[in-house]
């Protein structure tokens, strides 16, 4: 045994795999497997012999998925953060607290490396490297190997390297399909094969989460989320937990074709990459605390609210989770969502989900106000006054200027 270890973040698939004896070989260290469970179905079984299998020396599984949706999910969802407009940042919002982890493992088990799968094209290095040495800037600096980034092989290369080293691989047929998958609780994505034409199609072989429109339920389905300051607390009135809402919200939505996007997006790299992405519960939770927001929030503070999603949804893409402005628009985000709490309703039905209801005990819509009925109490003889002084500086301007000779 040496005395040296690495700590290798593991899923059980053929990259992460052959990893394990390509350190052991390269590096001439001791591996020790960290798999971790962030929701989303991980294949965990058989993982610690698996790993043992290609020669790691001990095999940790640690299940984090409650600190994934407490403190990751949750204030993506509150922070409205949709990267691009378009992806909840499943994958985006898992790595720091992968980072997080793999630090603390390396920790507990004395390793002074960290390895991690992850090629040298996409925003995962970034995400993963940036943390774990942020993460230990303050002590000992962390060797970090990324193998599939150094080794330079192709897909088939692997799979004779496996061979070679006695690796057993059973995901890989003979002229199966392997397309890049990460998933957890918030979603999965899913890349390569023939996504990359972006003129194809996405083949229904590719989706796996949710069902294809034909498929889906011919009646809708009606659902209630409650919310208490921005947070997910219950579904249909029912308290089950934030891990629990969203296992049932993919499942729910998942059956009804909701969650399903199709998005080229800029990486942090520099690439465009065509990404496949199925977040059903993300979506209806976003779609939900949207329009909670919009009866408990006043107008300025929703346009701020919204200037801000973007900068922290390019953050969380861009591998900074670890930064203090981060952290900084999260306590605006607690701040201005104090009073939004209440009950949505939605409607699932043929892979949309419409919002058919909303209910706020601190709701600033008021009938009294709206209501063109024989309730209205809104003084109508005000609003001449006030369009009076409201249109004063544009009608001084025009006088003098621009709309002297109308344009
Ligand atoms: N493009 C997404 C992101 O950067 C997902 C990447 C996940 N990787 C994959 N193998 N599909 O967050």
């Amino acid at each position: 045994m040496n005395n040296k270890k690495c700590i290798l973040a593991y899923s059980g698939g053929m990259d992460s795999t052959i990893s394990i004896a390509w350190i052991i070989k390269e590096y001439n260290l001791d591996v020790i497997t960290l798999t971790l469970d962030l929701g989303g179905g991980p294949e965990l079984d058989g993982i610690k012999e698996k790993a043992k299998d290609a020669g790691a020396i001990d095999s940790l599984i640690w299940d984090v998925r409650d600190e994934f949706v407490n403190e990751y999910v949750f204030k993506g969802l509150k922070a409205r953060a949709l990267y691009e407009g378009k992806y909840p940042l499943s994958t985006a919002l898992g790595r720091p607290l992968m980072a997080k982890k793999l630090v603390e493992a390396a920790r507990l088990v004395g390793a002074s490396s960290i390895a991690h799968g992850c090629t040298g094209k996409g925003n995962d290095q970034v995400r993963f490297d940036s943390s774990i040495m942020t993460l230990s800037a303050h002590s000992d600096p962390i060797n970090i190997i990324a193998p599939a980034r150094e080794w330079g092989m192709t897909r088939d290369e692997e799979k004779k390297y496996a061979q070679k080293s006695g690796i057993e691989l059973r995901e890989v047929g003979n002229n199966q399909k392997v397309y890049s998958i990460d998933r957890n609780l918030w979603g999965q994505a899913i890349e390569g094969e023939d996504l990359e034409d972006t003129w194809v199609i996405p083949p229904e072989d590719a989706y796996s989460w949710t069902s294809p429109m034909d498929k889906t339920p011919d009646n809708h389905q009606d659902l209630i989320i409650n919310f208490d300051q921005g947070t997910p607390t219950a579904m249909n009135e029912e308290k089950i937990g934030g891990v629990k809402i969203i296992e049932n919200l993919n499942n729910i939505a998942g059956n009804h074709g909701v969650g399903r996007i199709d998005h080229v997006e800029n990486r942090l790299v520099g690439i465009k990459s065509r990404e496949i992405y199925e977040t059903p519960g993300a979506i209806v939770l976003h779609t939900a605390l949207n329009a909670l927001e919009t009866m408990c929030l006043s107008k300025e503070q929703q346009r701020v609210k919204q200037n801000l999603s973007q900068i922290y949804a390019d953050l969380v893409y861009d591998g900074k989770w670890f930064t203090e402005l981060r952290a900084n628009i999260d306590s605006f985000m607690n701040d201005v969502l104090k009073y939004t709490s209440g009950k949505v309703k939605i409607r699932l039905f043929k892979g949309s989900v419409t919002v058919i209801g909303i209910q706020s005990n601190y709701s600033l819509y008021d009938f009294g106000l709206a209501t063109y009925s024989s309730d209205d109490n809104f003084d109508h003889s005000a609003a001449t006054g006030f369009i009076d002084i409201y249109s004063l500086s544009s009608r001084t301007q025009a006088k003098k200027q621009t709309y002297k000779d109308a344009r």
